[in-house]
C-alpha cells in the first residue's frame, strides 16, 4: 500500500524519520545516551580488523561505515564489493571479523563472500534488512536495520538505517576498544536521537526545491556528484541512485580526484552535485567546486547554513540543510539525493518502482 504516495519509492523516503527511530531504539538508549548493541559472537576489542564486503547501495553504506570504525573505534576496515572480494583471494586470519551488509539477506555475490570469510574462520556478522534470509542464517551475529519491507528497487531508507546501524555498532566498537570515553559516546548517541527529528523538518523543507531543480536535471545527459570524507561514498550514492531510475548517465567521485580527469569533462552541459556540509574537509571541497566554476561548470551545492555562508561562489543552485553533527551527516545529506533522482524519474516519466533491467534482490552472480 503506498498510502498517499505515488511511488513506493516516495512512500519510503518519507518513512525514513519513522523508521530509522525504530531502529535506532534496538541500539541506542534514548534516556541514557549509551549504546545498547549486543555484537555476540563479535568481539570488537580484540579484532585486529574488519572487513566489510557487500554490493550496490550496501556497499556505499559500508563505505561510509569504514570512516566510522576507523575514526571512532581506531579499527582498520578493508572494503570491496562483494563480487570482487569473493574470487580476490585475499589473506584472512581468525584475528579479523567481517561485516555482510544486505536489504535483501539474498544477494549471491554477498552471500559467497560470507562463506569465503567463514572459511577462513572469520566470525561473522550481518547487517540486514530480511532476518530471515539465508545471509542472516549463516552469520553468527544479526544486526537487523528494522527498515520494515522496501518495494522500491532504488534502495532508500534501507540505506540510511544501514547507516544508523553501522554508526551505533562503530559507537559500540569505539567504547569496545576504548578509543571514545563515555562522554564521547554520549554525545555521539545524543546527535544519533536527534535524527528522526531533523531528518522530518528536512524532508518537509526541501521538497520544493528538489521538485523544480528535478525539471532542469532531466535536461541533462551526464551529471558528476563529488563529496569528500563520508560524502564521497554519497556522491556514489547519489549518483547510482540517479541512473537506476532516469536513466541520466552520473557518475560519483572524490572531490579530491576531480583535477586527475574527469575535470575535462565540465561543461555548462555537465552539471556537478556537490555534497559538502561544513566539516574538516569544507575548504578543500570549495576549492574543487572553484575548479569547476572557472571552467564553466554549473554547481549545485548541496550543503548547510555555515556551508552556504562561507562560499561565496555563484551555483546553479544551493540547497541548505541544518548545521548537524558529522556523525550524522550522511544519513541527512541522503535525503536531497534522493529526492533530486526521485523527482527527476517521476519527471522524465520513467517506472520508478521498477527500473528498466534491475531487479530487487539479485541472487544470481
Ligand atoms: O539486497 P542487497 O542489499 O544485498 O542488494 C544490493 C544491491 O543490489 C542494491 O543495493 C542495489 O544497488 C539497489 N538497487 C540500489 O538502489
Amino acid at each position: 500500500d503506498k498510502g498517499n504516495h505515488r511511488h513506493f519509492m516516495e512512500k519510503e523516503v518519507y518513512e525514513q524519520p519513522e523508521v530509522i527511530s525504530h531502529a535506532l531504539g534496538h541500539y541506542v538508549d534514548f534516556a541514557s545516551h549509551t549504546v545498547k548493541i549486543e555484537t555476540g559472537a563479535i568481539d570488537f576489542a580484540n579484532v585486529s580488523s574488519l572487513a566489510i564486503s557487500a554490493c550496490g547501495t550496501a556497499f556505499l553504506a559500508g563505505s561510509v561505515g569504514k570512516y566510522w570504525f576507523e575514526r571512532y573505534a581506531r579499527l582498520p576496515v578493508e572494503i570491496d564489493v562483494a563480487s570482487e572480494f569473493r574470487y580476490r583471494e585475499m589473506p584472512l586470519s581468525p584475528s579479523q571479523a567481517a561485516l555482510f551488509i544486505s536489504q535483501s539477506g539474498e544477494t549471491a555475490d554477498t552471500l559467497a563472500s560470507l562463506r569465503y570469510c567463514k572459511d577462513n574462520g572469520l566470525k561473522i556478522g550481518a547487517v540486514v534488512n530480511a532476518t530471515e534470509s539465508t545471509i542472516a542464517r549463516e552469520a553468527d551475529a544479526i544486526f537487523p536495520i528494522l527498515a520494515g519491507p522496501e518495494i522500491g528497487v532504488a534502495s532508500t531508507k534501507a540505506f540510511t538505517c544501514q547507516l544508523a546501524v553501522l554508526a551505533s555498532l562503530a559507537i559500540g566498537a569505539g567504547r569496545a576498544r576504548g578509543t571514545l570515553d563515555a562522554a564521547d559516546e554520549k554525545e555521539l548517541v545524543r546527535h544519533l536521537t536527534e535524527m528522526p527529528r531533523i531528518m522530518s523538518q528536512v524532508l518537509n523543507l526541501i521538497q520544493p526545491q528538489m521538485e523544480s531543480l528535478a525539471r532542469d536535471l532531466s535536461k541533462c545527459k551526464d551529471v558528476l556528484y563529488i563529496g569528500r570524507g563520508t560524502s564521497y561514498p554519497l556522491a556514489m550514492e547519489g549518483a547510482l541512485k540517479l541512473k537506476e531510475i532516469s536513466y541520466i548517465h552520473a557518475e560519483g567521485y572524490a572531490a579530491g580526484e576531480l583535477k586527475h580527469g574527469p575535470i575535462a569533462l565540465i561543461d555548462e552541459n555537465m552539471p556537478v552535485i556537490v555534497i559538502a556540509p561544513h566539516d574538516r574537509f569544507f575548504e578543500k571541497t570549495v576549492s574543487n567546486m572553484q575548479e569547476v566554476a572557472a571552467r564553466g561548470g554549473r554547481i549545485i551545492f548541496i550543503t548547510d547554513g555555515k556551508g552556504a555562508a562561507a562560499s561565496k561562489l555563484p551555483t546553479m543552485a544551493t540547497i541548505v540543510l541544518p548545521v548537524v553533527d558529522e556523525i550524522i551527516s550522511p544519513m541527512i545529506f541522503s535525503l536531497p539525493i534522493q529526492l533530486l533522482a526521485y523527482h527527476t524519474a517521476v519527471f522524465m516519466g520513467t517506472d520508478v518502482d521498477q527500473p528498466r533491467n534491475l531487479a530487487k534482490s539479485v541472487t544470481v552472480e
